[in-house]
């Protein structure tokens, strides 16, 4: 791996994965930490977010909507780290990261013996992720497997070329994700998935929070996370996935912070709707 590769500046919407990357370096940081990630510094670094910079005076609104994301960003990562224990401790060892953007978790996170972590995004943040790999001399506690692919694109192929069995049972995440495709591909997507998905396999999936586009999105700054998102979740997000073959449960991230020790202090919004945290099981 070229040394050169971590100096490709992040843009467009990878770029967004290293924003994740700094919100979980903080995270670490914290005593109370809902989860430790010992490579997002290195990763922010790499993309020029770290050291992280004071907020900047004024708009005391957007400052509200970035401490909302970051909170939603720290809650969900811990909300799938337990699907994925709870996955693994129910004999699954496939995992596939969707958009995996700067997860660490093929790295952080304990696996057992037979474990295949396939990681799935597009080849420019999976090059950058490589090359502070390298220079951070990381090792991965499990089989990892990188697949450069557009989600948009034939990535089954790949996925399968990479090694991915369909026979067995996989646990598919899709983490701040979907909420960047049109619905239409979040459609094909899970219908993807869904014939990828032996009997027991599992799926962690993060959605946009009913009415979030109207609320961050109008007036997201131009190039910013917020200004690339599309779409939220669906009225009936159980249904939906009942329909793909999927038994689901729906959380908001409201109840999920409350149930972390970290309640939203902002009283709920009359238009907040189903949950944007899924896990679903495939029977
Ligand atoms: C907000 S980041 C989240 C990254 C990671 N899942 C996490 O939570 O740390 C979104 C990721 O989705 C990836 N992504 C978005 N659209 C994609 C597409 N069409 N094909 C492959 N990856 C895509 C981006 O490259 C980026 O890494």
């Amino acid at each position: 791996m070229s040394d050169g590769q971590e100096h490709v500046r992040p843009s467009g919407v990878w770029a967004t994965a290293v924003g994740v990357a700094r919100v979980r370096a903080l995270e670490t940081q914290r005593e109370d930490a809902l989860f430790r990630d010992p490579l997002a510094q290195a990763f922010a670094t790499a993309g020029g977010l770290w050291p992280s910079s004071p907020p900047l005076p004024g708009d005391e609104a957007a400052q509200r909507r970035r401490r909302a994301v970051s909170l939603s960003i720290v809650i969900r990562t811990k909300f799938l780290d337990d699907l994925l224990r709870q996955a693994s401790a129910s004999e699954v060892r496939q995992v596939v990261l969707l958009g995996a953007g700067m997860d660490s978790r093929a790295f952080r996170m304990y696996w057992p013996d037979g474990t295949r972590l396939f990681e799935l995004d597009t080849a420019a943040p999976l090059n950058f992720k490589a090359a502070v790999l390298h220079r951070e001399q990381a090792v991965a506690r499990c089989e990892r497997i990188t697949v450069a692919a557009d989600l948009r694109e034939d990535w089954p192929s790949e996925l399968a070329a990479a090694g991915h069995d369909r026979t067995a049972p996989t646990v598919w995440i899709a983490e701040g994700l979907l909420i960047y495709l049109p619905e239409d591909a979040v459609e094909l997507l899970l219908a993807r998935i869904s014939a990828r998905s032996a009997p027991g396999s599992r799926m962690g999936l993060t959605l946009g929070s009913r009415g979030v586009l109207e609320r961050f999105g109008a007036d997201a700054a131009p190039g910013s996370a917020a200004s690339l998102w599309v779409s939220e979740t669906p009225d009936d997000p159980v249904g939906w996935l009942a329909g793909h073959g999927w038994e689901a449960d729906s959380r908001t991230l409201r109840e999920c912070a409350a149930a972390y020790g970290r309640p939203i202090s902002t009283p709920p919004q009359l238009d907040e709707g189903p949950g944007g945290l899924i896990s679903a099981v495939r029977r």
